[in-house]
């Protein structure tokens, strides 16, 4: 690895960590992921149990919480004590659904599945999701299966040499719903079109301040400022980047009523389809997030 890449590991890891003392938090990487054990999410959480599990979500950037009992009332009912809840576009266009429930489902029938490929959800819109909360209540059959893949943004800007991080300041890009929506996913175009949105290619992450990578091969269809050629070849460059640099990413092995949350803002996911044709099937609530600023 780069001096880049190694001073930006090591400034990472030498972030000061929290103690915590309602919940136990086992890193699952250096650098991204962790699992937090000893709290059941189907209850009332205290404040200073949320408190606790927001600063290991912001620590961690992804946390992974094992067999827990959530009805979809609960699921809900804990992400609102972290900000309103988002409506996905789809489903906005699902009727007889709720519309605060996204379905993740894959089968024998399934020609694409929710979240193949690297992406940060819903990033077309002009506020994206704070984060996600996925509960996968059917595993392959078997009982494996199935992972997600998560990326640290911010350790991906981190890793990039000064030149390059000047010559991405101030720049932006257009992420577009289309693309995964009508593209990859094939439906139908409701009236008025799916969300586009300008976000900076830089960002700073609201609560921590950081600065992150806020582009994705999901959604983010240009950068304004480039000619066509240019843009594409720097977002490959960037995408390819992640793709060849494991130190950044990590790979949540789920089992059966696992709840996943991850921080929207400064990552990206890629859920691993390695099982067809069985069946997985979980339900997503999703924080409403702001529009990103530099
Ligand atoms: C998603 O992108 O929300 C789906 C992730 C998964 O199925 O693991």
């Amino acid at each position: 690895m780069n001096d880049y890449g190694l001073n930006a590991i090591e400034a990472w890891n030498n972030r000061p960590r929290r103690h915590y003392e309602t919940i136990s938090v086992k890193p699952l990487t250096h650098t991204i992921g962790a699992e937090i054990s000893g709290v059941d999410l189907s209850t009332e959480l205290s404040d200073q149990q949320l408190d606790e599990i927001r600063h290991a979500w912001l620590e961690n950037l992804v946390v992974i919480f094992r067999d827990q009992q959530m009805t979809p009332e609960q699921h809900k009912r804990l992400g609102r004590r972290f900000g309103a809840l988002h409506v996905h576009p789809l489903n906005a266009v699902k009727p007889g659904k709720d519309p605060e429930i996204f379905e993740v489902k894959a089968g024998k029938h399934s020609k694409t599945v929710a979240g193949e490929g690297w992406h940060t959800d819903v990033s077309c819109d002009a506020e994206p999701p704070m984060g996600s909360m996925l509960y996968v209540t059917q595993m392959p059959e078997g009982g494996i299966g199935g992972d997600t893949m998560f990326a640290n943004m911010y350790l991906a800007y981190d890793m990039l040499s000064d030149r390059l991080k000047s010559l991405l300041e101030g720049m932006t890009a257009i992420h577009d719903g289309a693309i995964p929506y009508a593209g990859r996913y094939r439906h139908k175009v409701p009236e008025g079109g799916f969300p586009t949105a300008e976000h900076p290619i830089v960002v700073r992450h609201p609560e921590t301040g950081r600065k992150l990578l806020f582009v994705n091969p999901g959604f983010t269809s240009h950068i304004v400022q480039l000619t066509g050629y240019e843009s594409r070849c720097l977002l490959e460059m960037l995408y390819r980047m992640i793709e060849i640099t494991p130190s950044l990413i990590c790979r949540i092995p789920w089992t059966q009523n696992s709840m996943v949350l991850w921080d929207n803002r400064c990552t990206q996911h890629h859920a691993v389809w390695d099982y067809y044709p069985l069946n997985r099937y979980g339900q997503r609530v999703t924080i409403a997030g702001q529009a990103p600023s530099a």
